[in-house]
């Protein structure tokens, strides 16, 4: 399939929770790793949240630092990659952040459960929006779709069921984890990966290519996705 080079970034704790039980959206980055997410953002042409992670929290997923967004005006693109979500039921507001702060184009992926009237006041926003047939949305076709919207790398900033989805069908060319020096506990606190889950003989086996100790007490890891054997 033709598909973006897409590449997964997470700040989890020690223990793995990439939010706490209270599901807020608690903050983990350090400074330090706020300013390498924020690069990594301008170097990609989008960049995606899940459907909770788009309603509960209404990301900007802007470029925050005005020198790397004038670096993509020189380079002739847009200030802003473009912001992409997926929803079987999309339920935006109007005023919602996600649509209205930063300049950049906005694709959603969702199906004929959304109803006329929000997709009219999406439309009228300027969102271009994919609308596939059954329950839930085909994140392949959902790749093949950017790729043809010159989406060549995609930066996908969770949640853990999109994460697990993508990365259970073989969607992720890469993972990077800060790691902060915090524990959050909690059964229920989303941790790097959710989903349905997997049995040990299906494990994702991954290959890491850089780790880093920061002085912040974080650590960075990068994962290369290795082949599977099944
Ligand atoms: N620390 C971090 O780096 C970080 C980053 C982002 C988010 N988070 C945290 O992650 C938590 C949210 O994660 P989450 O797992 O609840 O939600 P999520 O991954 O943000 O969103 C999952 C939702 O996406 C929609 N979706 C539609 N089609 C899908 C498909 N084919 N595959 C997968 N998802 C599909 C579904 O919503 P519908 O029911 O609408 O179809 C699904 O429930 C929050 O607590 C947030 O703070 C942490």
């Amino acid at each position: 399939m033709d598909r973006p080079f897409v590449t997964i970034n997470v700040a989890a704790t020690a223990d793995g929770k990439i939010d706490t039980f209270e599901k807020r959206g608690a903050a983990i980055s350090s400074a330090r790793d706020k300013e390498r997410v924020d690069r990594l953002r301008a170097e990609a042409d989008a960049v995606m949240v899940g459907g909770h992670t788009l309603h509960d929290e209404d990301p900007t997923l802007t470029v925050k630092s005005e020198s790397l967004r004038a670096e993509r005006l020189a380079h002739g693109l847009s200030a802003n990659p473009a912001k992409v979500s997926v929803s079987s039921r999309l339920h935006l507001t109007p005023d919602a952040d996600f649509l209205n702060v930063g300049a950049a184009r906005v694709f959603l992926f969702t199906t004929s459960q959304t109803d006329e009237a929000q997709l009219t006041m999406l439309r009228s926003c300027g969102a271009q929006i994919f609308i596939q047939e059954g329950g839930r949305v085909n994140l392949i076709s959902m790749l093949e779709t950017l790729k043809k919207r010159d989406i060549h790398r995609l930066m996908v900033e969770g949640g853990a069921t999109l994460n697990f989805e993508l990365m259970r069908l073989g969607l992720v060319d890469e993972l990077t984890i800060y790691l902060a020096p915090l524990i959050f506990g909690g059964e229920t606190a989303p941790t790097i990966a959710a989903g349905s889950g997997l049995v040990r003989s299906d494990a994702i086996p991954l290959k890491l290519v850089e780790s880093q100790a920061w002085d912040d007490g974080g650590v960075l890891l990068r994962y290369r996705f290795e082949k599977r054997s099944k």
